[in-house]
């Protein structure tokens, strides 16, 4: 490293893109920093949809079984949103997956992606962020892209230490000031990765860090301490039952599942008949059908807004509750679509028969 290139005069965007150069995840849905190739609108629309509260390394594993399953707008657009929802399984917020196949729809009918952040932010399920990202990162605009590990590296770079969310205003006209005209995609990807590697929430790695000359919070001495975040509410504990209600043996064993319905939580997902438990209030404990229940125990599952205990119960051969459902192959539920939770509830249900 020559000691010009962490000169203190030059500009934080110049030293973020020379570290990004060198040190740039390798992302599958990334194109080479610099490179004079424009991503592709999709996946990068796609991606950054799958990254909202979600980590890498869970969006990898579905992001590609996506673009194998999808490979354009178009052929996501005329899927069946059963399938949609069902690949999205484990990967949480769902609102997220039905808003998907809408918005692929929109795109498709009007030709392709927009390539302003006014108009991005027009189609189902794309907020701020992820208009910012997708002009920038797609479409070469300049933009101002704020995720959390952005949040983080410039609250420490400007010492802000507003607690959060009212230092956002703050963080978000820092980040501004920094962003270059040119290459800010790259620009925010590199605040990215630098937050994801360096900058990190506890013991960030400052004798590494690119920008450490010009950080007010290293300079200040406890930059790990920003951004002050508020102090945690605690969350609710909910009670709910989940019934598992069965027929058939060995291989022709079967399982009633239904779709739950609306947009609430895990609205469209296929799941087990429950108790209408929900974030805000506990389940009745009745089952939506009679039947001779054995109590199998409980699994537990944090939500965004509640910790959730579901009590599963099993019955063979009940009835099945009015609504949309169907019988699943017990043999074949990892392929049911199940959300986390349904699936932890299952797996209970299936654990105990392999007992003595
Ligand atoms: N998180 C959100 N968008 C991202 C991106 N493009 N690269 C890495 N992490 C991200």
């Amino acid at each position: 490293m020559t000691a010009s290139r962490k000169h203190p005069d030059s500009p934080i965007s110049q030293l973020l893109l020379e570290w990004y150069g060198a040190h740039a995840r390798d992302l599958p849905w990334r194109i080479a920093p610099g490179s004079a190739d424009r991503a592709d609108p999709y996946r990068v629309w796609l991606s950054e949809v799958m990254l909202q509260q979600t980590t890498v390394a869970a969006v990898k594993p579905y992001y590609s079984r996506f673009v194998e399953m999808w490979p354009t707008v178009e052929a996501l657009a005329s899927a069946d949103e059963a399938d949609v929802m069902s690949a999205w399984a484990g990967l949480g917020y769902y609102s997220r997956a039905r808003n998907l196949v809408k918005c692929a729809a929109q795109v498709s009918a009007r030709g392709g992606f927009p390539d302003t952040e006014a108009e991005l932010r027009k189609l189902p399920g794309i907020g701020d962020y992820t208009a910012a990202a997708i002009a920038a990162i797609a479409f070469g605009r300049r933009a101002v892209v704020v995720d959390a590990n952005v949040e983080r590296v410039v609250a420490r770079l400007f010492a802000i230490d507003e607690v959060l969310p009212k230092a956002r205003p703050a963080i978000r006209a820092a980040t501004d000031a920094i962003t270059p005209a040119e290459r800010s995609g790259d620009f925010a990807q590199g605040l990215m990765d630098l937050g994801s590697s360096i900058c990190t929430a506890r013991a960030p790695k400052c004798l590494l860090c690119p920008l450490s000359v010009r950080c007010e919070g290293l300079r200040s001495g406890e930059p790990e301490l920003l951004p002050v975040k508020p102090a945690n509410k605690a969350k609710p504990l909910r009670k709910g039952s989940a019934f598992w209600i069965e027929r058939g043996q060995g291989e022709a064993r079967e399982v009633w599942l239904v779709q739950r319905e609306g947009t609430g939580m895990l609205g469209g997902m296929r799941a087990l008949p429950d108790d209408d438990w929900s974030a805000k209030s506990d389940g009745t404990g009745i089952a939506p059908v009679k039947g001779d229940w054995d109590e199998l125990g409980a699994v537990s599952h944090t939500f965004t807004h509640a910790h959730l205990t579901l009590s599963v119960k099993r019955a063979r051969d009940a009835p099945v509750p009015s609504g949309e459902g169907m019988w699943w192959p017990v043999l074949q539920i990892s392929e049911a679509g199940l959300p986390t939770l349904f699936a932890k509830a299952a797996r209970l249900a299936i654990a105990g028969d392999e007992e003595p």
